[in-house]
Parts: structure tokens; sequence; C-alpha cells
């Protein structure tokens, strides 16, 4: 079974192809990055526009490396929600289209279940049960995952994602866009606990998560009258682990409720080194283990969509059978 997965969600451009039985065929990627840095964040306009630009070029590319540009395709998938409105439009317009043109069923999926089993893209895959952790720039999310579709929400951030707090705090300290790598990287160069940032609800009792207040205490850090900005990788450092701690003490929280050994890490942040070292370390400690998705995967991608679209496919999922394009921004 061979299957086109799509993602035009915020700004990046994926096309993928998955076979069930040999794995990824092809998988295309191109990243607005250089578009929206000028601005500080993804001016959803300009997303839309570049992806209607890119996907037709993407998908040329994909189908000519999967060998694919006459037919075989069994399903296309796409990124139906959450995200933004304009950018899911032209991903959900593309593939409905191909698929009534080449007659075959057109699956929506949703974006955090692409990251929630792009682990099971890798080499090694995690085995059902697990835990996952979903880490991007929207979500902060954790998981119980007994199968592909059976997923129940443990606990979740009540405001600013994780990816979105490395990146607020990273653009109030002058680092540029999208700012969570740059920050981690000036952290390596630092020392934490030289500066002393709350780890925001860790002894909450449950397992949501909160980080704007932490951002706010970078702030206040930095607008003291004795600021001295020559320690700026000393409170990388520490707004790191603050944020690393709070969510590996929750993945851990969630692994205990529900007697499983078997985390899965997914999302942008998930490419962080210092949280891999730290709930690896955890891990071990208790006979478990941690799986990350490949790090060309962690990011937004098309291979993550037509992999959960093979996933469904195999289960029996058709699509709605006419033509809708069927967006969910807020999924
Ligand atoms: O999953 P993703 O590519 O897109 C969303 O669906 O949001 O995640 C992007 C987020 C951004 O906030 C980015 O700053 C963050 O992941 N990120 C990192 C690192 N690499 C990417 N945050 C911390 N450390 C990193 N090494
Ligand atoms: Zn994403």
């Amino acid at each position: 079974m061979k299957v086109l997965g799509i993602e035009t969600s915020c700004d990046e451009t994926g096309v993928a192809v998955y076979d069930t039985e040999t794995g990824l065929l092809a998988h295309c990627l191109h990243s607005q990055i250089d578009l929206h840095a000028a601005y500080g964040g993804v001016v959803p306009e300009l997303a839309s526009r570049d992806h209607i630009r890119r996907l037709p070029i993407l998908l040329k590319q994909t189908l000519e490396a999967a060998g694919l540009e006459g037919g075989a395709l069994d399903a296309v998938a796409y990124t139906s929600g959450p995200g933004l409105a304009g950018a899911l439009l032209v991903g959900a317009s593309v593939a409905e289209s191909f698929a009534m043109a080449r007659g075959i069923p057109a699956l929506p999926v949703h974006h955090l279940e692409g990251h929630l089993l792009s682990p099971l893209l890798s080499d090694d895959p995690p085995a059902f049960p697990f835990v996952a952790l979903l880490v991007s720039g929207g979500h902060t999310q954790l998981m119980r995952v007994r199968g592909v579709g059976d997923y129940a929400l443990l606990g979740e951030s009540v405001d600013d994602a994780a990816g979105e707090a490395f990146d607020k705090t990273a653009k109030l300290l002058g680092l540029g866009y999208p700012g969570g790598p740059q920050l981690a990287q000036l952290a390596t160069q630092g020392v934490a606990g030289r500066f002393r940032l709350p780890r925001p609800m860790l002894h909450s009792g449950d397992l949501d998560f909160s980080f704007s207040g932490l951002k706010t205490a970078v702030l206040n850090v930095v607008s003291a009258p004795d600021w001295d900005p020559a320690r700026m990788a000393d409170l990388a450092a520490e707004f790191q682990d603050a944020v690393v701690d709070v969510l590996c003490a929750k993945a851990l929280a969630a692994l205990k409720k529900v007697g499983l050994k078997t985390l899965v890490v997914a999302g942008g942040v998930g490419a962080n080194r210092r949280l891999r070292e730290v709930l690896d370390a955890a891990l071990a400690k208790r006979g478990g283990r941690v799986h990350y998705p490949e790090p060309a995967l962690c990011t937004d991608n098309g291979a993550m969509i037509a992999f959960a679209g093979a996933m469904r496919f195999a289960a029996g999922e058709r699509g709605r059978g006419e033509p809708a394009v069927r967006i969910r921004p807020r999924w």
C-alpha cells in the first residue's frame, strides 16, 4: 500500500510517499524560515502563498523520486488541522484534487497524530503501548497511546507551548528567529543555577504545564538595573533547565500513572539535546527507554503525515468518498 502525504499546516511544505511494505519511498521538504525571519514570526499570508508556489514542485519531485509519476498510489493523506487556515487550505485543495483525479481516497490527518507516530518511522521503532510527550511550537501534551487512533490526553500546557516559550524567550534575549535552537546553542556556553528561575507547576499534582510565567521571569531578570548582558548564556542555560526539569518530571509522572516504561518524544523541542540527556538518564535509571523520531523528522514534514495516513488506510479508513476540502484550523 502506497500513501502520499502532504503537510502545509504552518511554515514547512512537506510531501512524502510511504509504502507499508518497504517504508519511506521519498520525502521532500521546503522550509519557509528565511521568508519569515525578517518579521520575527510566521506571517500567515506569506506562508499560504509560498505553499502554493512550492507544493506543485515538491509533489512532482516526490513522485519522481518514488518512481510513481504514472500511478500505483492507494491514497492521499493531508494535514487537515490544527494550523493556519490559509496554509491548510493549500494542502487540502491539492490533496483532494489529486485524489479525485486519480480516483483514490483522500484522508484528512491530525497534525499531532503525525508527530505522535513519527518515531515509528525509525529503524528501531517503539512498541505499543507508550506515553508520548509532544513538544512543538504550538503544543505541549502528554498522551497515552495504545495503538494507532487510540489516544488519551493525560495533560497539556494551560498557556504557552514549550517551543513557544523557547521562541519568545529567545526573542526577548535578541537571539533571532525561530529562536529555540539558538537559545539551546547559547545555553551550552552557560551554567544553569547561577540564576534561579521557577519550575512552573512542578508540584501541581496533575500532568499539566504552564510556560508563560517563565518567559516573564526572564523578562524581569533582563530588565533589572543590575542586568549584565555578559551573563546571557547562564540565563539561557537556567531557562532551558527549567523547561527540561518540568517536562521530565511530568513525563515520568505520566509513565508512573499509566504503568508504562516507554516514552516517545515528538515535535521540534524533541531535538533539544539537554532534554534528551535528562530524559534518557531518567528512563535508563528506571529500566525504561525513550524513543525519538529521526532528526530530520522531528520538525514538520510530509513523511509523518504519509505514515499516519497509511496506518489509517491499513485500518480500513477510506475518507468520505466525495471530494471536499476539509480543514480544521483549531482541531
Ligand atoms: O514541531 P515543530 O517543527 O513545529 C510545530 O508544529 O510547532 O516545532 C518547532 C518548535 C519551535 O518552537 C522551535 O524553536 C523548537 O521547536 N525547537 C527547539 C529546538 N529545535 C527546535 N527548541 C529547543 N531546543 C531545540 N534544539
Ligand atoms: Zn508540528
